[in-house]
């Protein structure tokens, strides 16, 4: 079983994002199964599971054929028919054992575009479970998703390799947090693009309530505003906003400051508590005089940046410990597979050993057992019962002392 695996893949490590679309399957729902089908029927596939995420797109097979040059070529010219022989140079095969390092690594996050992003692990099981549904897998593959499920369980329980927020947004919402920022703040944003979105995602899930958007395009803000249960503001009616802000979070895409000294000291409307101002801005939307107020703590995307940067990098360092864990789950996988094999092949023994007991009574031993009374025939029939189960257990427990000991 364990030769048969085999995963062909293009990721982020051997060509631009841009270009991993080309090895994707360009189909969606009963589409892509129809098409998943035909790949696996014409290339003579037992079973076939496929992945594609922004960072990777990954062809997750069991075959008895071999899977050489010829074979990826066939493969891929299914796939997407304008690769060329350079486009297949970036397609990584990995074969047997080396195919399921591989996939457990994947689901661990080690070979990940950021070290420890947990996301990799639920697109593994849901594109597993699609497939699965789609009745393109089996046994083999069974095993493979459910024992890597585990291996990558373990590695983000004992180790910290998922642990420190990676992402400025994320970080940011920590850093506020950190700053004992109430449920009940008032939190005025500004900008509803796809950073201020995320960051609503996290005010929503940490229970804030009282939020306010304001947006150059008042629909976005409204938009924003009805995810997050607050309020909407056109960017032009900021300056005549008068309902106070404990924390105010900036996130455009404008080039100049949009929040100006003169700006901020109309929002305060002399309000002297300390505020909390989060810019995540590129280059910084909150005018540098603000940024250095006494009464202002300051959160921007240059100290997040570096933040992440380290939280990267110790996620990292804990990459050797999560290999060393997994080093210990492909170690098992291979008598995993030898185990299922023998299940398989002595699948058939209760049956034989049934077929033999009928045979016994209704044929060999037939007249014998015509000669008996009821009551002897009852013992025998005890007798052939307890056999048959003896029978049955012996060569399953023999072979797995036998296994055990290999
Ligand atoms: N995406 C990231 O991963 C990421 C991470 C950290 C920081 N950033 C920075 O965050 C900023 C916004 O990124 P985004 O991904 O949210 O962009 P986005 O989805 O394109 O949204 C841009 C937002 O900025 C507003 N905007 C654009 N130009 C403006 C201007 N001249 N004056 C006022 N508002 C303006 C837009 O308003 P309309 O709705 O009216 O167009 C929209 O709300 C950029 O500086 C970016 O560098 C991005």
């Amino acid at each position: 079983m364990l030769e048969g695996f085999h995963i062909l893949t293009v990721t982020h490590r051997d060509t631009e994002l841009s270009r991993i679309r080309h090895y994707i399957v360009p189909a969606d729902g009963d589409a892509l199964r129809a098409r998943l089908e035909s790949l696996k029927t014409d290339l003579a596939l037992d079973e076939l599971m496929y992945v594609a995420t922004c960072n990777r797109v990954m062809y997750v097979f069991h075959t008895r054929h071999a899977v050489d040059a010829a074979f990826r070529k066939r493969f891929f010219a299914h796939v997407n028919p304008e690769l060329d022989a350079a486009a297949l140079e970036v397609v990584r095969h990995h074969a047997g054992l080396e195919a399921v390092r591989h996939f457990f690594r994947v689901a661990a996050s080690i070979e990940s575009l950021v070290v420890g992003e947990r996301e990799i692990l639920r697109q593994l099981r849901e594109a597993y479970d699609r497939c699965k549904r789609w009745g393109l897998t089996g046994d083999a593959l069974r095993l493979l998703e459910r024992f890597g499920v585990v291996a990558a369980k373990d590695v983000y329980a004992r180790t910290r390799i998922g642990e420190k927020p990676v992402s400025v947004v994320s970080l940011a919402v920590q850093e506020m947090r950190r700053h004992h920022l109430a449920p009940d703040a008032r939190i005025l944003m500004i900008g509803a693009g796809q950073t201020n979105t995320l960051v609503g995602k996290f005010l929503k899930k940490y229970g804030y309530t009282r939020v306010t958007v304001a947006n150059r395009t008042l629909a976005r803000a409204e938009e924003l505003a009805g995810k997050v249960g607050g309020k909407a503001l056109a960017l032009d009616a900021l300056a005549e906003y008068d309902e106070g802000f404990d924390c105010l979070i900036v996130c455009t895409g404008a080039t100049e400051p949009v929040v100006t000294p003169e700006l901020y000291e109309r929002l305060l409307r002399g309000d002297t508590d300390r505020k909390l101002v989060v810019d995540l801005s590129i280059p910084h939307n909150v005018a540098p005089e603000v940024g250095s107020r006494p009464d202002v703590a300051w959160i921007e995307i240059e100290g997040l940046r570096r933040l992440a940067a380290e939280n990267l990098a110790f996620r990292e360092q804990e990459v050797q410990r999560a290999e060393a864990l997994l080093d210990t789950h492909i170690a098992d996988f291979p008598q995993v597979c030898r185990q299922r094999e023998l299940e398989r092949a002595m699948s058939r023994i209760p049956e034989e050993v049934r077929a033999v007991k009928r045979k016994a009574l209704e044929e060999v031993f037939r007249k014998d057992l015509a000669r008996l009374d009821d009551e002897e025939r009852a013992l025998v029939q005890r007798m052939l019962d307890y056999m048959e189960k003896k029978c049955i257990g012996i060569p399953m427990r023999v072979a797995r002392e036998t296994l055990a000991s290999i």
